[in-house]
């Protein structure tokens, strides 16, 4: 009897849950009173809300957010890469954490051209060359210093147990893995081993248990950033290296910092906008382009008509150039010129330069762009003091460079890609070769990573980011337009069409089932070239309605497996 009640309970209980699940995939926006979490991952989410309903703050459940996702969606989350936290408090000031990844002490900036002195792509993307000193770790533990208030063991033990006991395949991830994921794995026994049934594709529904992975996570949760660093972990990344090739070494992982930077700030229409700056771009790329449209009444325009996307391509256009000319690590390039950059003013002059009826032309110069893969991951906290956390963290490509340290269970990132190839290389296929972002012992690599909080009044009103490489200060910002410009809810906001302009080249790549033929045409009437696009990005958003002070979560269906938890 009590078996029949037990089976009972346990089919009702996964009918609501497939119930939730359903309602999470459904179109308005999740709602909760007391905190949530919106990432690209439902386990993961689930793990943060948790550490809500026990009374953590958000920088607790954003730690247990984290570490699960390096568990539960290997293509972006990680602990072999790095990434950027913007903590704002009910209270006090806004605080940014840089742990993005760093150039090892042995790297110069020739160091991906072969023999003849010709740049290799592969080894610059896709080689042991390739992996920057790892930062989530320590970038974590330093925001939790700060601010946590639960046991650090207690925000790594989701991660573990979902790495030791392994959670279900969902159909997103098996088709991940099987695809992209062999691509970069198969030259690498380690990977195949953690991602395959012993050679055979993992299918939806499997169980993917990562026991070396539950191990590094264990050591990480009983001595902090030492059990990453030093130890046994630092043995076998150091390892890893040195037999392929690699320059990692055990004195780059003691080295390895995460840093405090005050945030960027800026204004758009009233709202407050708390941005990363260097070595992210976001913050000021995204503040100079939200100066530029301040000028402008985007609302009456309307969301997707040709006049906004017009106006807001000129803006990207601006911003984007600018992000190519000056940024870089900071503390590589002292001389950024970001107060100018940030000003009202250089935007009004900005402004002045823009044509309402034609498109402007993006001057080539010398240089156009390096590739960036769009992997990553960026996930929303907020708790029920309205403490919010933004985060957005990567292995640069989906699943890094492929490589899983064998005996650590854990993917490295190929972030080193993210610096230029070459010193003053230029080419039509997209490479740059300016100094402020060429690699040098120590250095950052430029980002394009923008999480981003937006306060009205001095209350909390928005935590957005996405994923997407260049294309992810675009996709945040038209997050905020839809929401600030054009009264969208959090979902609505997040579901709306995305363009984007990056300067070079000079086309507007928009996604082809969101906007209307007939805008298009009205965009290149203006002199605009076009490209369609299947997707970009996948912003998950919170927003604070400012009449009820409910949050309303928007989870991006352009990914499988994203999911709200509430609290
Ligand atoms: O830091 C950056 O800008 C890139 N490495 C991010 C890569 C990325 O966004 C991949 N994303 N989805």
């Amino acid at each position: 009897m009590n078996l029949r009640k037990t089976l009972r309970h346990g089919l009702l209980w996964l009918l609501t849950l497939t119930l939730s699940q359903l309602v999470l995939a459904a179109n308005g926006p999740q709602y909760a009173s007391q905190g949530m979490v919106v990432s690209q991952n439902a386990l993961a989410s689930e793990a943060g809300a948790q550490v809500l309903r026990e009374g953590g703050n958000a920088i607790d459940a954003a730690v247990a957010t984290a570490f699960a996702l390096a568990v539960t969606h290997p293509t972006a989350g990680n602990i072999g890469g790095g990434g950027f936290l913007i903590h704002r408090p009910a209270k006090g000031d806004a605080q940014t954490y840089d742990f993005r990844e760093k150039a090892p002490a042995a790297a110069h900036p020739e160091m991906w051209l072969d023999e003849a002195g010709n740049y290799d792509y592969e080894k610059h993307h896709s080689s042991h060359l390739a992996v920057g000193v790892p930062g989530t770790v320590a970038g974590l533990y330093l925001a939790w210093q700060d601010g946590g208030t639960l046991p650090w063991a207690r925000l790594v033990a989701p991660a573990i147990a979902l790495a030791r006991d392994g959670f279900t395949v969902t159909h997103g991830l098996a088709r991940s893995l099987n695809t992209t994921g062999m691509r970069r794995f198969e030259p690498y026994p380690a990977s195949v081993a953690q991602f395959t049934k012993d050679g055979t594709p993992y299918e939806a529904g499997d169980r993917l248990v990562q026991r070396d992975l539950a191990a590094t996570l264990q050591r990480i949760a009983e001595a902090g950033p030492k059990g990453f660093y030093e130890g046994e972990t630092a043995d076998l990344l150091v390892k890893e290296m040195a037999a392929n090739g690699g320059i990692i070494t055990h004195d780059d992982l003691k080295a390895y910092e995460a840093v405090r930077r005050a945030p960027i700030l800026g204004s758009y229409r009233g709202y407050e906008i708390i941005g990363m700056p260097p070595p992210s771009s976001g913050g000021v790329t995204m503040v100079q382009m939200l100066n530029v449209l301040e000028g402008y009444d985007l609302s009456a325009s309307g969301f997707g008509s040709a006049r906004t996307l017009h106006l807001m391509t000129e803006a990207m256009r601006r911003g984007y150039a600018n992000r190519a000319r000056y940024l870089g690590d900071p503390d590589f390039n002292p001389g950024m010129p970001l107060l100018e950059l940030l000003s009202k003013d250089y935007a009004n002059l900005l402004r002045g330069s823009i044509d309402e009826s034609t498109a402007s032309v993006s001057d080539p110069g010398s240089f156009t762009w390096g590739y960036e893969s769009p992997e990553t991951t960026h996930f929303s906290v907020v708790d029920g003091a309205r403490n919010a956390v933004s985060v957005t963290y990567t292995l640069e490509y989906s699943y890094g460079s492929g490589i899983v340290v064998p005996g650590a269970g854990f993917l490295l990132n190929n972030e080193m890609g993210d610096f230029n190839g070459k010193p003053g290389l230029t080419d039509t296929r997209g490479l740059i070769g300016t100094p402020p972002n060429v690699a040098e012992p120590g250095k950052r690599m430029l980002s394009s990573m923008s999480p981003t909080i937006v306060a009205k009044d001095g209350a909390l009103f928005m935590v957005t980011g996405s994923p997407g490489g260049r294309t992810i200060i675009n996709t945040t910002l038209q997050t905020i337009l839809n929401v600030v410009d054009h009264g969208m809810n959090a979902q609505a906001a997040v579901d709306a069409g995305r363009i984007h302009h990056q300067w070079l080249p000079d086309r507007i790549s928009y996604e082809a089932q969101l906007f209307s033929p007939d805008t298009v045409k009205l965009l290149e009437a203006l002199g605009h070239e076009t490209r369609a696009q299947s997707r970009q990005g996948v912003a998950e958003v919170i927003v604070v309605n400012p009449e009820t002070g409910v949050l309303e979560g928007g989870v991006d269906g352009r990914a499988p497996d994203g999911g709200a938890a509430g609290h």
